[in-house]
């Protein structure tokens, strides 16, 4: 009996505990309602207004109308979305507004329209409910930078109610990708539809965009209801298409990174009427190769003057400081500055290369016997060196170790001659006596 009554007691709180996290485990995010998109904009302060947006995974889980909003916001601008996927239900999309990096968020009406595109068209082409898309249309999207993530999606409330529903949710994980030369990339993004919506399961369509410095292009495009890629302008681009059909993971690989596929990346999802899109940026980031030249350098005499090149190439971007480096023998290192470096040159695959020239005047600079002279390459995909072992050879002045040095052996040397002159005059006469006696 006792038993019985602690197992029901836990399940009890587990229960209360599940119904807690339901409810409360969402935060309330804090949007701008931007009411004309394009004319505006979120610099532009006349045109937004703040908006609350209660989150929920279930239509149940909103607060009663008693407790509902803060009694000083404006009613128009707090929102009540039931997001079934929890997309939206992400602790990190609410940062304390103190916080230095603000997750953002907008939110805009949305008018559902059908695309002229080629493979977009193909969806709404068979006669939809039109009673279905007479209804409050909004579209969010929330940026998250320092989890990564973006998220866009369209929400339906019937006419008169005050509810929301996400139908569309388009995300990304990744917002800023890096990638080394000639490996797979692979960027983010994947959707989700309301299965109770009369809009899923009539086909969708995915297209990957490029965009870099006002310029675009297609990458890929892929009709889902036909299931065949329309047009694909990118050479060793692919969709994981079986994930997408079972999970919505519109995920775009890229075979092989390359110099030139550094840009914004925009992955639209297209359903019947409806569009939703994230933006992701990639970055190709290769560190340079550093070569020395003469390697290895000449033997030097004191004032000499020696020319030393340092060559950095295959690198990407364009970002690199050069500088030199000494490091004697007695182990300290200092620097040698910069050097001239010279302007870039870019090769056929789009990396760069630079390089330096340094004068090595051996009198001017006090470098004793040589040491390691070291190129050094800060770049933001590393730091490279390169070094080689320079010889300097007879000294013009010896240094004062030297001087010392030489002044010790001398004494040594002296008292050594000195000890064997001695001893040769004093042993001298004696013998001279003992065969003296032996004689006599
Ligand atoms: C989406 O597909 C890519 C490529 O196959 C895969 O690496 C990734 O793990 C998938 N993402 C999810 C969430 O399943």
């Amino acid at each position: 009996m006792t038993e019985f009554s602690t197992i029901y007691k836990l399940s009890l709180v587990a229960v209360f505990c599940l119904v807690q996290a339901c409810s409360s485990s969402c935060p309330v995010l804090e949007c701008w309602f931007v009411h004309e998109k394009g004319r505006g904009g979120l610099t532009s302060g006349g045109n937004q207004e703040k908006t609350l947006l209660y989150i929920s995974t279930d239509e149940h889980g909103h607060p009663a109308e008693s407790q509902r909003a803060p009694s000083d916001a404006n009613p128009d601008r707090v929102f009540f979305i039931t997001d079934p996927a929890g997309t939206l239900c992400q602790p990190s999309l609410n940062r304390p507004s103190g916080s230095a990096k603000k997750s953002q968020c907008e939110i805009n009406p949305f008018l559902p329209h059908p695309s002229d595109l080629k493979w977009v068209a193909a969806l709404t082409e068979s006669t939809l409910s039109p009673l279905y898309l007479q209804a409050d249309w909004f579209t969010t999207s929330h940026q998250d930078s320092k989890q990564q993530r973006t998220i866009s999606s369209i929400m339906r409330a019937p006419p008169g109610a005050k509810e929301h529903n996400v139908i569309l949710s388009v995300t990304s994980t990744t917002i800023n990708v890096q990638a080394r030369l000639g490996e797979p990339v692979q960027l983010d993004c994947s959707y989700w539809v309301d299965p109770s919506s009369p809009l899923s399961g009539s086909g969708f369509a995915v297209e990957w965009r490029y965009q870099f410095r006002g310029d675009g292009r297609l990458v890929l495009a892929y009709d889902g209801k036909m299931d065949r890629v329309a047009d694909i302008q990118e050479e060793g681009a692919t969709l994981d298409f079986e994930g997408l059909h079972e999970k919505g993971n519109a995920s775009l690989i890229l075979q092989e990174a390359k110099v030139r596929h550094s840009g914004m990346y925009i992955c639209t999802v297209y359903l019947p009427y409806l569009v939703a899109q994230v933006a992701v940026e990639l970055e190709i980031v290769e560190p340079p190769t550093l070569s020395i030249y003469p390697s290895p350098l000449p033997l030097t005499v004191p004032g000499q003057t020696l020319i030393v090149q340092c060559e950095a190439s295959g690198f990407a971007p364009l970002s690199l400081e050069l500088s030199w480096e000494f490091k004697g023998t007695d182990g300290k290192s200092r620097p040698l500055g910069s050097g001239s470096v010279t302007g870039h040159r870019q090769a056929w695959d789009g990396t760069f290369s630079q390089s330096s020239r340094l004068e090595l005047d051996t009198t001017n600079l006090d470098l004793g016997r040589g040491g390691e002279v070291t190129c050094v390459g800060v770049h933001p995909g590393g730091t490279r060196r390169a070094s080689v072992t320079l010889n300097v050879i007879g000294f013009s002045t010896p240094s004062v170790e030297d001087s010392m040095a030489m002044v010790g052996v001398a004494l040594v040397l002296y008292g050594l001659i000195k000890f064997v002159s001695w001893t040769f005059t004093s042993s001298g006469p004696d013998e001279a006596d003992e065969q003296h006696k032996k004689k006599n």
